[in-house]
């Protein structure tokens, strides 16, 4: 099937779930430009760098009085849904917070049973009623493929608004990974970028989507090393290393932290992910091989950085909070960055923001 000569309303759901990743691809943009947001495989390397200068750009245009409160018209005409029915503290904070810097009025559910779902309404039918009402769906579901679903729907409908995934599942989470692009490059600028870099994921990567999608958006970045260090039973899905493998992008596996630490300049660590049940998953006390402790900071480049998703359990010290080289907190508010930048990216109004910028050159 040729991408050129599908469209997806003329299509079924069942067949449009058995298309390729391309064809996918092609179905989220609208007339060339981003539209619906649900896999990392979207963003090219072009695309991740100016997501990341619109949202350098907004964040330094938001550190005055004036900047703020002009960022406050740019999609003042805009209202978006929250729809977060799995649980959500910085990813719905910082959506929610990215709206407000952008003037965008916000609706929100997260409680499936305050909605007419406990009715009998179907989650389609929900997902169309909020688009009678907003311009854009934020949604994180435990189902994947149901935001997939929910741009299906709304490509058949005659308000075909913008869906885009929060978190989707085991599956995906496309912006944490554009937030964690992004943090890797901030702190990287000085030191020649993301190319070249190796990076370890460490931890639960067989049900941990944010490393999934993280590993997608590395492709577009030359020389990258991925060291993943997992237990053996939760080690990264084939489906990521046939990915990586097809992009030249080297990769190693093994179970050993301390090992992988001195070779690294950047550890991102994970929590063990048991609200998802496989089978043979070990338990948190054998979890405890893969926390990053005080100790572990010596055996680290003096110049690597420590991220993590967030939230976390004790697989990072919190005295390591202190160190220099803990990016986490600051990674967590560049989600508002990157995620306004992803909205301005969406209603296109990256223009404005980049000529405002330009235009007040005293910005910092
Ligand atoms: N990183 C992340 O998705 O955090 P929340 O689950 O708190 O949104």
């Amino acid at each position: 099937m040729k991408t050129d000569t599908i469209d997806p309303r003329n299509i079924s759901l069942v067949q449009f779930k058995s298309l390729s990743t391309e064809q996918k691809v092609a179905f989220y943009q609208k007339e060339g430009a981003l539209f619906d947001v649900l896999l990392s495989q979207q963003f090219s390397r072009e695309l991740l760098e100016e997501i990341c200068t619109i949202a350098n750009a907004t964040r330094k245009i938001a550190k005055s009085y004036e900047g703020m409160m002009w960022l406050q018209t740019v999609l003042a005409h805009k209202r978006a849904m929250l729809y977060f029915i799995q649980p959500s503290t910085r990813t719905f904070l910082s959506f929610l917070n990215a709206c407000h810097i952008l003037g965008i009025k916000v609706s929100e559910v997260r409680d499936p049973s305050t909605s007419s779902e406990v009715k009998g309404e179907t989650p389609s039918d929900t997902i169309r009623t909020f688009s009678s009402y907003v311009d854009v769906i934020i949604m994180r579901h435990p189902s994947e493929g149901f935001a997939e679903t929910a741009a299906w729907v709304l490509n058949n409908s005659d308000r075909p608004v913008p869906v885009i995934n929060a978190g989707s599942g085991r599956d995906q989470h496309p912006t944490q990974a554009l937030l964690d692009i992004y943090t890797l490059e901030r702190s990287f600028e000085e030191n020649g970028g993301i190319d070249g870099k190796s990076i370890a994921m460490v931890g639960d990567l067989m049900r941990g989507r944010t490393v999934r999608s993280l590993s997608y958006l590395l492709t577009n970045y030359n020389g990258v090393k991925i060291f993943y260090v997992a237990p053996n039973e939760l080690r990264m899905g084939d489906d990521i290393k046939s990915v990586l493998s097809r992009n030249n992008i080297q990769f190693f596996e093994n179970d050993d932290i301390e090992s992988v630490l001195p070779h690294v300049d950047a550890v991102y660590m994970t929590r063990i992910q048991d609200e998802y049940e496989v089978v043979g998953a070990i338990s948190e006390k054998e979890y405890e091989r893969f926390h990053l402790l005080e100790r572990h900071l010596s055996l680290m480049k003096k110049d690597a950085i420590i991220m993590h998703p967030l939230p976390r359990r004790k697989e990072i010290d919190p005295s390591i909070d202190n160190d220099s080289r803990a990016m986490y907190w600051r990674q967590e508010r560049n989600g508002m960055w990157v995620r306004a930048a992803l909205l301005i990216k969406i209603f296109q109004k990256e223009k404005q923001v980049l000529n405002y910028f330009s235009q007040h050159s005293n910005i910092v």
